[in-house]
């Protein structure tokens, strides 16, 4: 059956609240053209924005919001933690909204269970883990400024060691974690599932200069029903049962990427793309001080 209006779906959160099921990227969307790609993305329908401290460019994400003419209430907008702030979470906070020029946001996660000490990047705080980043972000939820708290980066350990501890008593609304048929997840998209978790996946395209592109299985399918490989990897991603964060800067990209009505991937598609067997990952945790990531996720 054809899907309809999947541009307009959205994925119930465990707070009640919804998530719309496509959102603009903006890692790595330079000054001077990330504002311009978010009111083309909330033009072209678009109503959940995905953005983060570190990324720099929260000011001119705000920005692009007002100039689009698109109200505030009808936008989903999430921004993230930075490793450096997890000490300082409410000043964090402040930061962002400041930034940004709103007032809420809908969704906060942490960026990445990793604590930093802001003085050398090499360092993990010896006192301080994402534990008590989780414990100061719930107090977070009392200003009223924050829809929904989450997580990003999170795996199964993680998450599991999160949850049991005795301070968590917030269970994440979202994981953001990176998903494509590269990196699938699936054991972990289940755990996720089990604790009433929604994820989001990002680097849905495989990011920059993605292998993706050069599958022949993906690019059979898109040939086959005159869409693009961007298209198919989206649709797959939504029938997967999680929210996708496509980036892009190109006007015409931004509106193609969105462009997933009233067309479908059959059970067959859907099953040859799973069955793709090549394994990378975008975001590795090699940069960071501490080891996130443990290979039991899929
Ligand atoms: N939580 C985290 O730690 C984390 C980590 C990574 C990403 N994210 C989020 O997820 C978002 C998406 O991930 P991503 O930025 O890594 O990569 P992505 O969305 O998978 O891919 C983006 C790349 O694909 C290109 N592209 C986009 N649409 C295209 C199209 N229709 N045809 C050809 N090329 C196209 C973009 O170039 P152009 O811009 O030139 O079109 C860019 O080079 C991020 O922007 C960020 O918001 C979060």
């Amino acid at each position: 059956m054809a899907q309809t209006k999947i541009t307009s779906k959205t994925f119930k959160l465990n707070t009640g609240a919804e998530i719309p099921a496509i959102g603009l990227g903006t890692w790595q969307s330079k000054p001077g053209e990330v504002g311009r790609a978010v009111e083309a993305a909330l033009r072209a329908g678009y109503r959940h924005i995905d953005t983060a401290f570190a990324y720099g460019n929260e000011k001119e994400v705000g920005e692009g919001i007002r100039a689009s003419g698109v109200p505030r209430e009808e936008i989903f907008l999430t921004t993230k933690l930075d490793n450096p702030w997890h000490k300082r979470a409410p000043e964090a906070l402040k930061r962002s909204l400041e930034n940004l020029g709103v007032d809420y946001l809908d969704l906060y996660l942490m960026h990445w269970p990793s604590s930093t000490d802001p003085d050398d990047p090499k360092k993990h705080y010896p006192d301080w883990d994402f534990v008590d980043t989780w414990r100061e972000m719930q107090k977070l939820m009392e200003t009223g400024k924050i829809r929904n708290l989450g997580v990003s980066n999170f795996g199964i350990k993680n998450l599991e060691r999160l949850l049991n501890d005795p301070s968590c008593k917030i269970v994440p609304a979202v994981n953001q974690i990176e998903l494509h048929p590269g990196n699938p997840s699936p054991k972990l998209v289940a755990y996720c599932a089990e604790k009433g978790i929604h994820c989001t996946g990002y680097s849905p395209l495989g990011s920059s200069d993605s292998p993706l592109y050069k599958n022949e299985t993906i690019a059979a399918i898109a040939q086959a029903k005159n869409r693009t490989v961007q298209q198919v990897l989206l649709l797959w991603g939504l029938k997967k049962g999680w929210s996708v964060l496509p980036k892009s800067v190109n006007p015409d990209r931004i509106k193609a990427n969105f462009d997933l009505d009233g067309w479908d991937l059959t059970d067959e598609e859907m099953a040859k793309i799973d069955a793709i067997p090549d394994r990378f990952k975008v975001c590795g945790d090699a940069w960071l001080p501490i080891k996130v990531f443990f290979g039991d996720d899929e």
